[in-house]
């Protein structure tokens, strides 16, 4: 049997009116991910992929479908509920890695689990355990502007994947073109440490990349084009 979608998107569209022109962002999308699975969403320029990945992450409403995460159906959901799965089960990577200057590499990724209660000892474990699993272990003690971009963004990645022990589910990790602001080679190098440490945290990852060798890596590519996903192609 397939597992469960842990990311259902079913019919949703999502149109901005902008006084009197509407634009059609996304136009009745249907959207099947399963828990752990790594899927890039790719297309032009304007196509809905950061619109979709918004309202997948809650971070955004649709104008109409359902949006279901993890088998509950958020659409209809208060601010304060979508605060809590946000919280309980999605992370977000953007382009501009969005760490908190004031706060070390561990602080940063520590805050998630300060946030969620949990105690110093098992947040220092937790904390200690990611940072080696993107390879800044020897970074815990700096802060963002001491550290280069591609380590910015490993922080971030290690962030992303913290979530309190015993969380009913896995991670859904979101990422809007995480290596966009990057070299190519440094890019290439944050590509591999987020790929692998999903892989291995069995996070599910959706990732909006332009890089086809990136879409390549995962296990499925989606393309979108003019609001609409063209194929569901499932890839290696
Ligand atoms: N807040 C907004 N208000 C009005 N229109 C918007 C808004 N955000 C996005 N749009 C429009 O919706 C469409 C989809 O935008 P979206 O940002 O999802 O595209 P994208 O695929 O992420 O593009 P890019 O690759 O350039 O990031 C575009 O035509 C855009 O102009
Ligand atoms: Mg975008």
């Amino acid at each position: 049997m397939e597992p469960r979608a842990i990311i259902d998107l079913r019919n949703v569209s999502r149109v901005y009116r902008m006084g009197l022109v509407e634009v059609h962002a996304l136009r009745g999308i249907n959207m099947q991910i399963s828990p752990g699975e790594r899927v890039a969403i790719m297309g032009p320029s304007g196509s809905g992929k950061t619109t979709c990945l918004n309202i997948i992450g809650a971070l955004d409403r649709p104008t109409s479908g359902q949006v279901i995460i993890d088998g509950t159906d958020i659409t209809q959901m208060s601010e304060k509920e979508l605060t809590r799965i946000r919280r309980d089960k999605l992370s977000f990577i953007f382009q501009f890695f969005n760490l908190i200057p004031v706060l070390t590499a561990f602080e940063n990724v520590e805050l998630p689990l300060l946030i969620a209660g949990v105690d110093e000892e098992k947040r220092r474990d937790e904390v200690e355990r990611l940072l080696q699993l993107v390879g800044l272990e020897e970074r815990a003690t700096h802060r963002p502007d001491e550290l280069s971009g591609g380590e910015q963004q490993r922080v971030a990645i290690a962030r992303a994947l913290a979530k309190p022990p015993g969380s009913a589910s896995s991670t859904i990790i979101l990422a809007d073109e995480p290596t966009g602001d990057l070299d190519t080679v440094t890019g290439e190098e944050v590509m591999e440490v987020l790929l692998r440490s999903a892989k291995k945290e069995e996070s599910t990852l959706v990732v909006v990349t332009h890089d086809p060798d990136v879409g390549a890596k995962l296990d499925r590519v989606l393309s979108m084009r003019d609001g609409l996903v063209t194929n569901g192609s499932r890839g290696n």
